[in-house]
């Protein structure tokens, strides 16, 4: 007996979910790369320093003077490293994430505050990652009942009163056939 599609169908798109949350969380600052990497600076650096730095890049990579796709893509991203690491406000939020990794629901949470600013409710993302995880112990329990359910029924007593029923069924069955033949 497999859990009903519906919640089978959650399960999967909330780990999916549950996944994005949890892989890396300074994914969701520069995606793969590190901000500062990008920018050709490091951690240390002053704002001047990385204006001066994304300037120079950013030259380098404009898509009218440079066509390769590529260089098109890298003009994006190192936009979005400047737009983090220029603002001293979400600069200190991605060194943050990056001192503590673990504290990847703390982040999440701050982060998706600085992009939607007070449009998502913090609560409602708490209440979001509570639902989820209790769809998750739901399905953990029923995984558990079947499994009980199927270790019962390869035990050698449970066989035994099986036999038995069905013994008893095949014999009512002959009786009846009996009665009616009238034998
Ligand atoms: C940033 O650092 C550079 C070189 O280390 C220095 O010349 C410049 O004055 C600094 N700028 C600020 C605003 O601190
Ligand atoms: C029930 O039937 C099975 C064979 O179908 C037999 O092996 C078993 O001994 C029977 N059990 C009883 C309690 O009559």
């Amino acid at each position: 007996m497999a859990p009903p599609a519906a919640i089978r169908w959650l399960a999967v798109v909330s780990s999916l979910w549950l996944f994005q949350l949890i892989t890396p969380s300074t994914a969701i600052y520069c995606d793969e790369d590190d901000c500062y990497d990008l920018l050709g600076v490091t951690q240390s650096a002053n704002s001047s320093e990385i204006k001066k730095a994304y300037y120079k890049l950013s030259l380098k990579h404009h898509p009218d003077k440079n066509p390769d796709p590529e260089s098109k893509k890298l003009f994006v991203k190192i936009a979005n490293a400047f737009e983090i690491l220029k603002d001293e406000a979400s600069r200190e939020q991605y060194d943050y994430a990056i001192a503590h990794p673990e504290e990847v629901f703390y982040n999440t949470a701050r982060c998706y505050q600085a992009y939607y600013g007070h449009k998502t409710d913090p609560r409602a993302v708490l209440v979001g990652l509570l639902l989820i995880l209790s769809a998750f112990q739901y399905l953990n329990q029923w995984t558990r009942y079947n499994q009980a359910v199927d270790m019962v029924k390869k035990t050698p007593a449970y066989k035994k009163i099986d036999y038995g029923l069905w013994n008893l069924s095949v014999l009512e069955g002959l009786q009846i056939k009996r009665r009616a033949t009238g034998r």
